[in-house]
Order: structure tokens, then sequence, then C-alpha cells
């Protein structure tokens, strides 16, 4: 007798009919003494299982109840409810694990219509709800087709540290990492602690970004992608923002800024068609949800489409691409500028943007993705391609509908004395990076690499809302339970 995933046993559907299977999986529910729904994760659909109640004993149909968990033996038969080809009838049932239903009651493992909230809560229950595991399985696809494309696509793949002494992107919104006893720190001279005690002899914390180290990999292997956890102690509780999150940089020798933008816009379409291809039922559930949530939503914030619409819009269309000047140009004498409506007023050239105005771009003005370039030097990280401007520097970041932000690259300053002086103005220790200097000092090349959040890619390929519903367990201010 062959075991079966209950996906794998739908999709043979009819060519499975009278063939004897075990299934194993949860209950959903249990109709009648008769018709037991039964999931195990595989994919959306449950498979029915029919039993004649006169076969088995009371103790085991009174163990048959929503959440516990079954292996049934049987026999494919065609099936005449609605919505699905067949369903199994049941010889023998084991019991591997039994729920009790007042247990049940207090949990969202109960059959009705939970809040996202609620699911949160349970985190660990939430892998048995439909639309968190379709999340899921959609986020297995997209790490599945991100590494997929590079991969085909001559990248090496390599794994940056987590534990680090840099702080990348130079915001300093590090988590440290330290074994020291911290209700007896040993201090130095000048009264402050003495890491050169702590474990590495330096002081170390969680990585914000494996871009550093990545660099210097891709100036021996030319091509190469980290895809990592990524760490930030950024106290902003967004719906956007986890301090803990998943990250895909690839970085390439040779590259200049519009080789790279080209390569984030190939790359974000490889991976949402891929979805589209993998998970059609998923983000058909998905795509219901959505629809179902835009009805309760105020007319101003109600998207034109639904979920696969936008998916399909995305993909179908070019990013428009503009510099960050011209985009500050749009956003001075948009509405609701002009009408006070944005948070943050855009009043002057060097305004650092924020949500409010990627969305703004993105949703109302251009109404498609958009790559905006050549950012102020002020508001970017060290370590960008300065501009003959002298005061832009080769940065570009994507922004997505719903989302604002979720690439953010550039061409890298790969010419020695302008580095270091861009590090000396921001009080970077040179001999802190000596390491990073040395890929400029022997054989530097022109070269590029971005960012993209995997969570924020979720997002929006799922629709959800709320970036703490697409990782398992979201690491926020205040929250780290499970
Ligand atoms: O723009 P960021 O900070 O860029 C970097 O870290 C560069 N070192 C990347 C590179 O060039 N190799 O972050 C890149 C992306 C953002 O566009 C966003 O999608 C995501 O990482 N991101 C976050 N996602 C979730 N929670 C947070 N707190 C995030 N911060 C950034
Ligand atoms: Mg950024």
């Amino acid at each position: 007798m062959k075991v079966y995933s209950i996906k794998e046993l739908l999709s043979k559907g009819k060519d499975a009919l009278q063939e004897e299977v075990i299934i194993n999986g949860w209950v959903r529910s249990f109709r009648s003494n008769q018709f037991i729904a039964l999931n195990d994760g595989s994919g959306q659909n449950n498979v029915q299982i029919v039993i004649d109640y006169n076969n088995f004993d009371t103790d085991t149909l009174k163990q048959i109840t929503t959440a516990s968990s079954l292996r049934v033996e049987g026999i494919v038969a065609e099936s005449k409810g609605a919505g699905q080809d067949i369903e199994v009838i049941a010889k023998t049932i084991k019991i591997y694990g039994y729920a009790h239903p007042d247990d049940v009651q207090e949990t969202i493992l109960q059959p009705k219509k939970h809040s996202l909230e609620k699911l949160r809560e349970q985190a660990h229950l939430r892998f048995r709800t439909n639309t968190f595991a379709a999340v899921m399985r959609v986020r297995n696809a997209l790490s599945f087709a991100i590494h997929q494309y590079f991969n085909t696509n001559g990248f090496c793949y390599i794994n940056t540290p987590i534990i680090t002494g840099s702080d990348a992107e130079g915001a300093g919104e590090m988590f440290t990492v330290t074994n020291f006893n911290l209700d007896n720190l040993p201090k130095n001279e000048k009264g402050h602690t003495d890491f050169t005690q702590d474990f590495f002899g330096k002081k170390t914390n969680l990585t914000v970004s494996g871009q550093l180290e990545g660099e210097t990999a891709a100036m021996g292997l030319g091509k190469i992608y980290t895809f990592g956890p990524t760490f930030r102690a950024e106290n902003s509780n967004t719906s956007r923002h986890l301090a803990e999150f998943w990250m895909v940089e690839p970085e390439m020798a040779f590259y200049d800024l519009e080789q790279n933008i080209d390569l984030a816009e190939d790359f974000l379409k490889y991976c949402i068609q891929y979805a589209v291809d993998h998970c059609k039922d998923d983000l058909e559930f998905l795509n219901k949800r959505f629809e179902e949530e835009q009805k309760q939503k105020p007319k101003e914030e109600k998207s034109e489409h639904n979920l696969l619409e936008k998916l399909d819009f995305v993909l179908s269309n070019k990013f428009v691409r503009l510099s960050y000047t011209e985009a500050i140009e749009i956003l001075k004498k948009s509405k609701p500028n002009q009408k006070g409506k944005f948070k943050y007023p855009i009043e002057e050239w060097g305004a650092d943007l924020q949500s409010e105005h990627e969305r703004y771009l993105v949703e109302k003005h251009f109404k498609t993705p958009v790559v905006l370039f050549d950012y102020p030097s002020k508001i970017k990280a060290f370590y960008m391609r300065l501009n003959d401007d002298n005061k832009t520097v080769r940065a570009m970041d994507v922004l997505f509908p719903g989302i604002g932000e979720i690439i953010g690259g550039s061409q890298r300053e790969e010419r020695m004395d302008v580095l270091k002086m861009k590090m000396e103005e921001l009080n970077i220790d040179e001999k802190e990076l000596w390491w990073y200097l040395d890929t400029r000092k022997f054989g530097t090349v022109p070269h590029s690499g971005f960012g993209l959040g995997l969570e924020r890619l979720v997002l929006f390929v799922t629709g959800m809302g709320n970036i703490r519903d697409v990782i398992a367990f979201p690491r926020t201010p205040n929250s780290a339970e499970f």
C-alpha cells in the first residue's frame, strides 16, 4: 500500500480510483459521524475520508475530533460531494494523537474565522490554519525560486557570517553579541566596557547585512549571493519592519548601476512568476482572502486590483526608473504635499523619503513599480559610489505598491581614495575595515549589488498586510515569545 500526501493523491485524481492508499493528517472537521476533512499541510485542499461507522468501535469514533491526528488506510472512490473528484473510503483508522474539544475550543484550531492578531498569539499552532499555511508554502516557493534564479544565472551561493564586528549600514542599529557576565562587566581605564576581554577579543554584533563580506567574495568569484538572517535593533514598530528578517544579497563584479537595476527587475519578476506558476491553489485562496479584506476597507484605501491582478500587473509592466531629483520635483508638486497631507512634508532636495512618499509615487503617480536612483550621498551608506556632481551617489531603491521599498542597492565605491575620504567624514575607523579596504587595493573593479528583504517580497506576493504574518516566528520590539 502506498503512502500518499494529500496533495499528491488529489492531483492524481481519478487515476487513483480503486487504489488502496495510506493517508496521514489532522482532522479539520468530522460531520455526521461519517465525513472527515483531513489535511496534512501539503496543500490548500483537504481530502474527504468517508467512514461507515458500523465498521468502527465507538472508542475510535470518539477520538476523531477536530485537530486530532490520524493514519487512514482505505480505498480511493469517486466522490459525490461537490468540488472533489475523489474521496477515501476508510478501512482502518489509527489515532496518533487525540485533541480534546475543550482544549481546542480555546485555540485557533477551532474551525471558524480567527483574526490575524489571534493567530500571532498562537504562533506555534498557526501552521495548521489555511491562511498561514498558504503563506508559508508561498514563502517556501519564493525561497526556492531565489536559489534557482541565481543558480541558473552563474552566481555562487556563499554564507556570510551572522556574528560580525562591523556595522555595514552604519546606522548603529545592532544587537551586541557577548558572553560577558552582564552583572559584572570588565572595564578599561576610561570606564568603558573592555571588550578585549570578551569572547572574540573585540566588540561584536549580529549582522545587519552580509554585503561587506559579500563584496570580498565577489572580488574573487565574480557573481555571488548570500541569503540569510539579518538583525536590526531599529525600534520601528511598523507593519513592514522586523528585528530579524531574511535578506538576499547578490553582489556582482564588473556591474554598473544600470546592470544592477536590470538584474533586480528581472530577478523580482522571475520570483513572482515562479510563485504564480507553482502556487496556484494557495494564491487563489489568498486572492479570495484579499478581496474579502478589501471590502472592509474605506474607499480611499481600497486597492483597484485584486491580488492576482496586482501580480500580473507587475509581471507585465516595465518598472519606471527615475532619479531622486526627479522624484523630489514630483513629490513637491503633489497634491498631498500641497495640501499638507504628508506626515513628513517634502520641502527641499535632500529630504529622506518616507514610506508615504514612496507609496505615493508607486500607487498614485506612476501606478507601477518604480526604481529611484542617484540619491543624495548624505542619506545613504558610506560604500556607495559618488557621482561626478559630488553630492549624489549611485544608489537605487526598488519601490513596490503596498510595500514601499522592497530592494535597496547601489554601485559600490571602488576608488580607494574616495572611499577613505567618505569613511573619514563619517568617522568609520579604517583599522576596523582593513579587510574591506583591501578589496580596493588588490585589483579593484567597478561592482554593484542589492538586498531584497524576503518578507517584503512574501508580503507583496501573498497580499498580506502585516510582515508579522509572513514569517513563522516574528521578532519585533517586545516580542520574542516562541
Ligand atoms: O536597504 P537596506 O538596508 O540595504 C542593505 O542592507 C544593503 N547592504 C543591501 C545590499 O546592497 N547588499 O536593506 C535591504 C532590504 C530593504 O530594501 C528591505 O526590503 C529589507 O532589506 N529590510 C527589512 N525587511 C524587514 N524588516 C526590516 N527591519 C528591514 N530592513 C530592511
Ligand atoms: Mg534601504
